[in-house]
């Protein structure tokens, strides 16, 4: 007579070669994408109160971040800008001297071998904080895409190998495909934030960027956050205009988003891990309420064992090194 039970999964939990060796999803440094703050001016430190450990950097000093952050092995940065000037359309998004077109050559002389992404969208670079020009209350969508097409012409033109609009615009992804191919930049990648919500954890980042609407709200552009068919179209409409990746955002509370976009489609799927979730597990570790480094692992783990192939993460290096020393 066989004793029960016969069948015992915790045979395989034993220990932790074991438990590695069975182990479904695995991150890699490669996967990670940190986003940082870049502004004008040299030995500029200035710290972001909201989100521990990150700061608004001056091109030298993002360069030195950048250059830690590669050691570890992370696979690229994400560059925001913060430019001194701010107008009612965002023209500083395409000064070729602005913070960013600085920054992305400084990267490429400098740590050539992280990828480099551009944040596309005009919210730190208008005085209204809105992603767009505005015609009354509301942004103008379509006076909106010849401005975003001209700022991912102006990073591409300064070394970014993929530029990622992030505005939430009708139509952006064509505009910045017809911009850049007849810029001559027909190989560089679109990743769109082609599923972004409108989201409450986004609260430290616009701290960070100086972006908050100064009016208003962004629920007439972003995503309403009950939907998830609507989540389907977005994808396939950004790709059928031509994104190489798509992202979805923010990306813990929205797994089942992007458990549903990683089954839809073939091109590569990147989560924004945004600076509220971020800023969350920071403040709770710092009261001891929970182990920083584990919450920090499984919230990535979680995103990838969702479908993410790329994470864009405040913890990127971090995450590496702990990657790293595994
Ligand atoms: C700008 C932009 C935002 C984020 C990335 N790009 C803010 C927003 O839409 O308000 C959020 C990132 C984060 O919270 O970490 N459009
Ligand atoms: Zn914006």
């Amino acid at each position: 007579m066989s004793r029960f039970p016969t069948v015992r999964p915790r045979r395989l939990r034993r220990r932790g070669a074991l438990r590695r060796m069975v182990a479904e999803t695995r991150l890699d440094p490669s996967q990670l994408v940190l986003p940082m703050f870049v502004v004008a001016g040299e030995d500029v430190e200035r710290p972001i109160r909201s989100m521990p450990g990150h700061a608004q950097l001056s091109v030298d000093r993002a360069v030195k971040v950048a250059a830690a952050a590669a050691t570890r092995g992370v696979g690229g940065v994400i560059l925001f800008g913060i430019p001194d000037e701010k107008d009612d359309i965002g023209s500083p998004a395409w000064d070729p001297d602005g913070p960013v077109p600085r920054a992305l050559e400084a990267l490429a002389a400098e740590v050539p071998a992280l990828v480099r992404w551009a944040d596309v969208c005009l919210c730190e670079y208008t005085s209204h904080g809105h992603c767009g020009p505005l015609s009354g209350e509301t942004v103008d969508n379509d006076a909106t895409l010849p401005l975003l097409a001209r700022a991912a012409v102006a990073y591409a033109a300064a070394g970014a190998d993929v530029v990622a609009p992030s505005d939430m615009m009708d139509g952006r992804v064509a505009a910045l495909r017809a911009g850049l191919d007849d810029a001559g930049h027909d190989n560089i990648a679109i990743c769109s934030y082609a599923v972004k919500y409108a989201s409450a954890y986004y609260g430290p980042f616009r701290d960070a960027a100086g972006s908050t609407p100064s009016f208003g709200d962004r629920r007439s552009y972003q995503m309403d956050p009950p939907n998830r068919r609507e989540a389907r179209r977005e994808a396939l409409l950004d790709i059928d205009e031509g994104a190489d990746m798509v992202m979805v955002k923010p990306a813990g509370p929205y797994l089942d988003i992007v458990s549903e976009v990683r089954r839809l489609v073939d091109v590569p799927i990147a989560a924004y891990q945004v600076s509220g979730e971020f800023s969350m597990i920071q403040a709770a570790a710092e009261r001891d309420w929970i182990d920083r480094d584990r919450v920090m692992a499984e919230s990535l783990i979680g995103i990838a064992r969702a479908g993410a192939d790329v994470i864009l993460t405040y913890f990127a290096t971090e995450a590496a090194t702990m990657l790293q020393e595994s």
